[in-house]
């Protein structure tokens, strides 16, 4: 994988070359390696008292350049459509 545009605190999405495979993006927002999970959901979740938040598991069936959502406000997970904006 390589990220273009990772260093902006600003929640825009991040274009990343990525292998065909199966993935898991994260929907709760806590994920320090977004816009992957890394398994923060469930202290997210445990200390709301809530179990909403699950990672979206991703399926991409060829080598693909994306723009995967990182202001998690997407209609169309993982896949950015512009809502950041
Ligand atoms: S860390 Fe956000 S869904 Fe897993």
């Amino acid at each position: 994988m390589s990220e273009d545009d990772s260093s902006t605190s600003v929640p825009t999405p991040i274009v990343v070359k990525l292998a065909a495979g199966t993935y898991f993006w994260c929907a709760c927002g806590e994920s320090q390696h977004q816009p992957f999970c890394d398994g923060s959901h469930r202290t997210a979740n445990a200390n709301a008292n809530l179990d909403a938040s699950e990672p979206l598991k991703w399926k991409l069936d060829e080598d693909k350049r994306v723009a995967l959502c990182t202001c998690k406000r997407t209609a169309t997970p993982p896949l950015c459509d512009g809502s950041h904006g």
